[in-house]
């Protein structure tokens, strides 16, 4: 792809004020408005007409209707496609733009002047590119150009107010730049990793705890307590090449010396001093100038023990700048385009990325590279403790990512997200007036992900007696938390979960009063009765022990959850790789929901918030605990057979 910058050094003043929007014909139509402009974009001057600015015209990709349906066809056990997944390049070109688009609106930019010796057509297919005079900048779009200056830091960004495009070919592009959008500029309230504050000092005995020690699982949760509760076998004979489990990170970073001393602990697992993972770092991440808060070596704590020799790749996103301000890595949208290079420019519902919430490279005070697209191979299992409430993106935006998601099922990602820490609520609050409503998560609401909520085992319990992890303030930890689930109030239900559902509500209908139009609370209801039902499947996710700066401590959350699940996957696939089958097996829950067999179901406990005692697990089903926590041997006997 022709790399372009951005000039705006050259760009220089005209007018010192916004003069009125001009006036285009009748044949254009406004393609974007703007509403207000933040006033740190100050000191607006009029583009002049004598220089060059790069122009980008993203075109609308094709097909996206049809990819619920494509998924299903190589993700449902009883399509005759199953696992008959996609190269990259196959979906690449289902959800490219149609010729017929690139056609009409190259045409129109021959037709305005701009030769076609002048365009570029990305790679990726999702963009025409060009440089423009002003002048012709502001002819083509009718629109009148300013360059504005960040009052904080002196960045400038070029902005119209309103721009247009002919009628008839507004339903070929999505949003051209520079048009209305502005970068990012806001510090933001972290998103944050699902894992719950540290409790410390660890029990004095646990050290002591030896790896396959199953008497004690109800103080601290050992790598042998986690293989006795699922049944995970050891690992045998050489692990396949093509099998490493990802797990995502961002802001928080591993620390070497801690994995070392969790190895040490459990010598048993034979995990190597000095054992890291592949390192496929994003747009500048780094993992020696993030933070050591527990979130990574959670994650890689109960990921080993359970999948070692195999490896781990750790998607580090963002540069530092973003990972803090963001907290989420650019909301998971950076982390895509670094696997699928049609993403980062792709636009659905006039969302193309979106400036005000993702991270903008080249970044001039970190990593100064331009966005990283489609460098990395995803791979099989990818394991993601990070998300927050719906309703703190647009949701245009979570449609995107969401289609995104499936389109990583499509060519076999298995895509797994812890399902939140503040059960029916979110750690940014509740919804309605009164925040009474609960407030389902993003992403695990996705229906394209694989949601994973936590349980724990009560004290006293046994390895046998898991329920529904939700813990009162102080006890132990001095937050309270409970496992998120609930319903969502962007996807509806989809078909592989929707005759689960109907028996949650047939037999174990929750009292609350609901709503299930678009009316936020109608009726007093407290939780949307069309949404996608979440989480999937539970995995164990408190008292684990892990050292954090080097002294052991207990941690938890469905941030342990979702890497223990995606590790579990993670050996099944080996064991298909081993049997000479394919090892993939992509988006799971189609064949989840047909086999509740694999799940030990949970029954006990529920997933607090906003005021109530949240939704219960029961037999079946339900938005406590999803199907339950897997089995492993009956688990790999279902994917064994597709
Ligand atoms: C298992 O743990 C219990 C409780 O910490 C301890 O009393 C027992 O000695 C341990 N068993 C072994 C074999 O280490
Ligand atoms: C794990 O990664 C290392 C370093 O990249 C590589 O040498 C080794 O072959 C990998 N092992 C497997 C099983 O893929
Ligand atoms: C690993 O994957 C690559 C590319 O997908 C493939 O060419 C190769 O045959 C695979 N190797 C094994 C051992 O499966
Ligand atoms: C791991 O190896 C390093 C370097 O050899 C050493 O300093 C450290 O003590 C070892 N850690 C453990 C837990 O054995
Ligand atoms: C919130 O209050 C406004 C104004 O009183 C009302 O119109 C709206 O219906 C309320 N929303 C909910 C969800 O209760
Ligand atoms: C409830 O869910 C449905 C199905 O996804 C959706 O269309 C509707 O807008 C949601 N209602 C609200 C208030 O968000
Ligand atoms: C929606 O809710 C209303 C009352 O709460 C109920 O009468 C109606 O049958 C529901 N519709 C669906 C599709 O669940
Ligand atoms: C549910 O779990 C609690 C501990 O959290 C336990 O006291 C209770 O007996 C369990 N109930 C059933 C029915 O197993």
């Amino acid at each position: 792809m022709t790399r372009l910058v951005f000039l705006t050094t050259l760009v220089v003043a005209a007018f010192a004020a916004v003069a009125t929007a001009r006036p285009a014909p009748s044949t254009h139509t406004v393609h974007e408005k703007r509403s207000a402009v933040h006033s740190r974009w100050s000191n607006p001057l009029r583009i002049k007409s004598d220089f060059f600015i790069p122009v980008k015209i993203g075109l609308k990709q094709s097909n996206l209707h049809r990819g619920h349906d494509l998924l299903m066809d190589v993700s449902h056990p009883d399509s005759e496609n199953y696992g008959k997944f996609w190269s990259e390049e196959e979906v690449t070109q289902m959800f490219a733009p149609s010729d017929e688009s690139v056609t009409a609106v190259k045409h129109w930019l021959t037709t305005s002047g701009i030769h076609d010796i002048r365009i570029t057509h990305s790679e990726n297919k999702g963009w025409l590119a060009f440089v423009a005079s002003g002048d012709e900048l502001e002819n083509l779009l009718h629109a009148d150009f300013y360059e504005y200056e960040d009052s904080h830091t002196g960045d400038k960004a070029i902005s119209s107010e309103r721009y247009h495009v002919p009628k008839h070919l507004k339903e070929h592009i999505d949003y051209i730049t520079p048009g209305i959008r502005f970068p990012f500029l806001k510090k933001r309230s972290p998103d944050g990793a699902f894992k719950v504050p540290l409790r410390s000092p660890a029990p004095a005995d646990l050290t002591k705890s030896l790896a396959f020690n199953t008497t004690s699982c109800d103080e601290a949760i050992t790598p042998g307590c986690i293989a006795a509760m699922y049944q995970i076998p050891q690992t045998s004979g050489t692990p396949s090449p093509n099998n490493s489990l990802g797990i995502y990170e961002t802001a928080d970073v591993y620390s070497q010396s801690d994995l070392n001393n969790f190895f040490a602990t459990y010598p048993s697992y034979g995990i190597p001093n000095g054992t890291a993972p592949i390192l496929d770092a994003i747009d500048g991440a780094s993992i020696t100038s993030g933070i050591v808060a527990g979130e990574s070596n959670l994650d890689f704590s109960l990921a080993y023990p359970i999948v070692y020799p195999q490896n781990i790749t750790l998607y580090q996103v963002d540069d530092t700048y973003y990972a803090e301000v963001g907290s989420g890595g650019g909301r998971f949208n950076t982390f895509l385009d670094a696997l699928d290079g049609s993403y980062c420019t792709s636009c659905y519902a006039g969302e193309c990325g979106d400036a005000s919430i993702d991270p903008v490279y080249p970044d001039p005070i970190g990593y100064q590279g331009q966005l990283m697209c489609g460098i990395y191979t995803p791979t099989n299992v990818i394991s993601l403790s990070y998300g927050a409430a719906e309703d703190t993106v647009p949701r245009s935006y979570y449609e995107r990512q969401c289609n995104e998601f499936m389109k990583l099922g499509l060519r076999g990602v298995s895509v797994i997200f812890a399902s939140g820490d503040s059960g029916v609520g979110a750690s940014q609050g509740c919804l309605g007036n009164s925040s009474t409503i609960f407030n389902p998560g993003w992403p695990a609401s996705c229906p394209y992900v694989t949601s994973v909520g936590a349980t724990k085992i009560p004290a006293g319990g046994s390895i046998k007696t898991e329920v529904v992890a939700n813990n009162p303030a102080g006890d132990p930890y001095t937050m309270a938390w409970a496992s998120g689930g609930g319903f969502s109030n962007v996807f509806g239900i989809p078909d592989y979960q929707a005759e689960a559902i109907e028996n949650y509500f047939a037999n174990y209908n929750p009292s609350y009063p609901y709503y299930n139009g678009t009316v936020l609370g109608e009726n007093g209801g407290l939780y949307n009765r069309s949404g996608r039902g979440y989480p999937d499947v539970s995995a164990i996710g408190d008292n684990i022990p892990i050292y954090v700066d080097g002294s052991l401590t207990i941690s938890g959350g469905t941030s342990a959850a979702a890497p223990v699940f995606a590790s579990i996957i993670n050996r099944i696939i080996e064991e298909r790789i081993a049997a000479g089958k394919p090892g993939p097996v992509g988006f799971l829950n189609p064949i989840l929901y047909k086999n509740p067999v694999a799940f030990n179901d949970i029954t006990n406990g529920t997933n607090s918030g906003c005021g109530t005692s949240g939704f219960s697990a029961v037999p079946g089903w339900d938005p406590a605990s999803g199907l339950g926590t897997p089995s492993y041997p009956e688990l790999r006997d279902v994917l064994m057979a597709v």
